[in-house]
């Protein structure tokens, strides 16, 4: 059953694949409801989707991944809620140091350091910090994100000699996210059609993919239907065919 992804994989184009994947992963939630269970344990059940993502990302060798894990909006949940989403994500990072080790995946954060404490901030940054020496797959874990936020955090760095060479090139560079490719296609689960604040600037020209399917439930058959979808577009960057 888990290997039936397996009989998908040649109908892919390995030479299209997306270099840059972006994820919101929706629907913890009403997956937890519909179990009769606590919110946090359709949370807990969504981070190991993002483990069948990221297992089949090594598999098919994409170069970036970037899960939005927890928006700046988040804080506004219930304080129980937010504490165990914080929880959730130092321990699971912890536990999965070694797996992404021998996978050769390098992990970052990207997102603001306001309302976090300084501890846990650093704590969870120097477990990453045991994956910067890999050099394959880049996993970016959105994280007290906000793309109007990284907006503003870039114009701030900006010095004003900067400002009269500035393009749509290379604003890029004062982003989070850097020197790296914007996403090429960007991936909501459990059916609501918008960005939500998720990497505004990089998704100018993102295919973006809706499934009905909640988070807890996305797995590799469903990240191949996305890679499918996504292979089927005619991208045209706002030119002709
Ligand atoms: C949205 O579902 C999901 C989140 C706000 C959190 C996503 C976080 C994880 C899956 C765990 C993170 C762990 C690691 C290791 C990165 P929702 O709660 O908005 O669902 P709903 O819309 O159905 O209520």
């Amino acid at each position: 059953m888990a290997k039936d992804y397996k009989k998908l994989l040649p109908s892919l184009d390995m030479s299209r694949l997306p270099r840059h994947v972006g994820i919101i992963m929706d629907g913890n939630g009403r997956w937890a409801k519909q179990h009769n269970r606590p919110r946090l344990y359709g949370h807990s059940a969504g981070a190991k989707s993002i483990r069948q993502v990221v297992e089949l990302g090594v598999e098919l060798k994409l170069q970036y991944l970037t899960f939005y894990a927890f928006s700046t909006e988040n804080w506004s949940r219930p304080e129980d809620e937010v504490r165990g989403l914080l929880k959730l994500l130092r321990e699971r990072l912890i536990k999965e140091i070694p797996e992404l080790n021998q996978q050769n995946i390098y992990v970052q954060f990207i997102g603001s350091e306001i309302h976090l404490e300084p501890e846990y901030l650093a704590e969870i940054r120097a477990v990453a910090a045991k994956t910067h020496q890999n050099t394959g797959m880049v996993v970016n874990i959105a994280f007290n994100y906000g793309g109007r936020l990284e907006i503003i955090e870039a114009i701030k760095k900006l010095k004003p000699e900067d400002i009269a060479s500035l393009t749509p090139d290379n604003f890029g560079h004062y982003l989070w996210t850097k020197e790296q490719p914007d996403p090429d296609l960007i991936i909501r689960s459990s059916g609501e059609k918008r960005l939500s604040n998720f990497l505004l600037w990089q998704a100018a020209y993102s295919e973006i993919y809706v499934t009905e399917t909640l988070w807890p439930d996305f797995d590799k058959i469903e990240m191949i239907k996305a890679l499918q979808e996504f292979q089927s577009r005619n991208r045209r960057y706002g030119g002709l065919n």
